[in-house]
């Protein structure tokens, strides 16, 4: 069985827990620490651990598919915890205020344009919902539990005269939305689900997408160590690699330092279409600012 201390999908830490970038948590000896120091989250871990067994028999070569079907089962158990670790309404609440609040801090306005990655439940959307003008949110998903939930959401918080739109996907090439559209892309805690292959087709058509002087923001669980994927749901990633990963599309990808001063275990990166890039595709290049 193997376990990961940030299983199911997230948690909130304070900044002293902020220790591991450098753990391999498919170590056995991590495995043992970690069973030692939490014996309560032991059951859940197994029951993960089954399920994954289970849906690998059916999903083993389409991730989406699988990651769906995992959403799908954490979605029936609660909402909140499926989209983050505690199933507590406050830390709902707590998680998406916190990525609001770092948006606004970076200059999104009322006028701007919003694509948001795997939103969820709207945990963060509702209030990106709220704070742009009508119809200048898009959210997509590949869960549609989620996306009812989502709806849920809406009815909740008395946002329908916001028209925001709320879609399904299959697949992250983002073809069925217009070019140079978003001045903002979002996806937070998505890429610390995704194997390489689901970042690698964003970065190939997010430029796209953008709009100039826009900016993709993402986090993902960061390693120092070895790359490693746990239970095939939770992925953890070098920062170079993404960078690195960004270059081949045109794109440039910064770590964004002042998010890590933030009690949260993921890193965030700033996804901006590289000016040498944008000048072949467009007339304008992006300066990852916003106006
Ligand atoms: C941990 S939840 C976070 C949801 C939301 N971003 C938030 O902060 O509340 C991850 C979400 O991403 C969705 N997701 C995972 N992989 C995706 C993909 N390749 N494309 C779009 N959505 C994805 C999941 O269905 C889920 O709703």
């Amino acid at each position: 069985m193997l376990l990961t201390c940030s299983s199911p999908v997230e948690v909130v830490v304070g900044a002293a827990d902020r220790s591991g970038p450098s753990r391999n948590r498919r170590t056995l000896a991590h495995q043992v620490r970690y069973a030692v120091r939490h014996p309560e989250r032991v059951p859940a871990h197994a029951r993960r651990a089954a399920r994954d067994a289970w849906l690998r028999l059916r999903y083993r070569h389409d991730h989406i598919a699988y990651y769906r079907a995992v959403m799908a089962s954490d979605t029936a158990r609660s909402v909140e915890a499926a989209v983050g670790h505690n199933p507590s309404r406050e830390r709902w609440a707590q998680l998406g205020r916190m990525q609001f609040d770092y948006l606004v801090r970076h200059g999104l306005r009322p006028h701007h344009r919003m694509l948001e990655i795997g939103c969820g439940n709207l945990r963060a959307g509702r209030l990106f919902i709220d704070h742009l003008d009508s119809g200048h949110y898009y959210g997509i998903d590949i869960s549609p539990d989620i996306l009812l939930a989502a709806q849920d959401t809406l009815v909740g918080e008395g946002l329908q005269s916001k028209v925001p739109y709320l879609a399904l996907a299959d697949d992250l090439t983002l073809a069925f939305l217009p070019d140079a559209r978003f001045d903002v892309v979002h996806a937070h805690s998505v890429f610390s689900h995704s194997p390489r292959h689901v970042i690698e087709e964003c970065f190939a058509h997010v430029g796209r997408v953008l709009a100039p002087g826009g900016f993709f923001d993402f986090t993902f669980d960061r390693t120092e160590g070895r790359e490693h994927q746990v239970l095939h749901e939770d992925f953890y990633y070098r920062t170079e690699t993404l960078v690195a990963l960004a270059a081949r599309h045109g794109l440039s990808a910064r770590l964004m330092e002042d998010w890590e001063e933030l009690p949260h275990r993921q890193s965030k990166m700033r996804v901006t279409v590289r000016s040498d890039a944008a000048s072949e595709g467009r007339s304008e290049a992006h300066g990852g600012s916003l106006q």
